[in-house]
């Protein structure tokens, strides 16, 4: 039995992964379970929603369990059931909904609506209240992921110290995700599904000069991202250089045998293939940092949060950590277990909720495109 401490259920279950957790306070992990389904959609390349939902539906009740039980809490200890609402793939959505919708009803316990993008920035916040960090609000947030890459503004309008945030959305991506264009080059190149990690592990291996990208045009607003022009420039690259297809069409035999380590692929990888991994990322990662620096300049804020998937790259963190800094900045990193979805983060946030009053009902939908307010 635990005393005197706001226990909230966060449920996730927004793409491919599954996932439940107990968060203490808003800031005590009591338990995070993740049930991935990459090894499903690997060889599909991408995620496939009929069967991300159906993954759900297989994978919810005891990953729900598991937390409870690793948490050691009871299910009428819990204060309230948080769960993701949208954005993201309407069956996916539904099934975390109707089971936190149930579980709400039976418990009697109340219904928390989660934003998953709100969820993200929470996971920073987290973790740097647990170690005891504080940034400055306003910030400016970084969320970069597979579906998003988005710069807010983020506010503190917690009144009790509710730890309640609003958000104001300063810029975004045009087009793909920078995710999205990690995934889509690795599959080019034929390196596996997620191309993130694998990028960035092979990344530390070519010149990062070697291949020259044009700088993204976004006129009109100056902190809005694109990444379809790089993801093309990859495409024209290959084209231009076709002594690259012999090695390709080595890596996906080696993929299809399941020999996917970054090991295995850099072995079956010649320095220019690494190269142009190596400047693909240099260009990706630059036109994050910059923006995303001279979005905080114009805001005048102190602190800059940055999180998602995305945010588990190492180059990213290593140039945010050692390039932000001489500017006036304090940067915040989710770890990286807390960067890619994960619903410790989604309780997190159902949290501050919570303090703020900000109950769902039975009418709680999924919704798709949700915008973050
Ligand atoms: O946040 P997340 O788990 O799911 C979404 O909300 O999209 O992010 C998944 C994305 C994928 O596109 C994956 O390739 C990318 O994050 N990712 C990375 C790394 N780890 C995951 N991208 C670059 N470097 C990484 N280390
Ligand atoms: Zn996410």
């Amino acid at each position: 039995m635990r005393n005197h401490e706001r226990l909230i259920l966060g449920i996730e279950s927004s793409c491919d992964e599954t996932a439940a957790a107990v968060v203490a306070d808003g800031t005590k992990i009591l338990s995070n379970v993740v049930a991935s389904q990459i090894k499903i959609h690997q060889k599909y390349g991408g995620v496939v929603p009929e069967l991300a939902s159906r993954e759900h539906l297989r994978q919810i009740v005891p990953i729900v369990r598991e937390a409870i039980e690793q948490a050691n809490v009871t299910l009428n200890e819990l204060d309230a059931i948080a769960v993701t609402s949208g954005p993201g793939l309407v069956g996916a959505l539904l099934v975390g909904i109707t089971y936190g919708k149930a579980l709400s009803l039976s418990l009697g316990k109340p219904l928390i609506a989660v934003n998953h993008l709100e969820g993200h920035i929470h996971a920073v916040l987290l973790e740097a209240a647990a170690a005891s960090r504080h940034p400055q609000f306003p910030a400016v947030c970084l969320i970069v992921s597979g579906g998003h890459t988005v710069l807010y503004s983020v506010s503190s309008v917690g009144s009790n110290g509710s730890g309640r945030l609003s958000y104001s959305r300063i810029g975004g991506t045009r087009d793909d995700a920078a995710g999205e264009a990690y995934d889509k080059v690795a599959r080019m190149l034929a390196l596996g599904y997620p191309g993130g990690p694998i990028i960035d592990r092979l990344a530390a291996f070519g010149d990062t000069n070697a291949v020259r990208f044009a700088e993204p045009k976004t006129r009109g607003n100056p902190f809005d991202f694109s990444f379809s022009g790089i993801k093309t420039a990859v495409l024209y690259h290959l084209k231009r250089n076709p002594q690259l297809q012999s090695e390709i069409a080595q890596r996906e035999q080696a993929i299809a045998r399941g020999e996917r380590s970054p090991d295995a692929l850099r072995s079956i990888s010649t320095q220019a293939t690494l190269d142009l991994i190596a400047s693909f990322q240099r260009s990706v990662v630059g036109s994050l940092l910059a923006r995303t620096l001279s979005a905080a300049e114009h805001c005048g804020v102190r602190s800059i949060l940055v999180s998602g998937g995305v945010a588990a790259n190492s180059e990213l963190r290593r140039r945010f950590e050692t390039e932000a800094p001489p500017h006036g900045f304090d940067v915040y990193f989710p770890s990286r277990a807390l960067s890619t979805d994960n619903a410790a983060m989604i309780a997190a946030a159902g949290d501050a909720r919570f303090l703020a009053g900000e109950c769902a009902d039975v009418t709680l939908n999924a919704e798709p495109n949700l915008k973050l307010a």
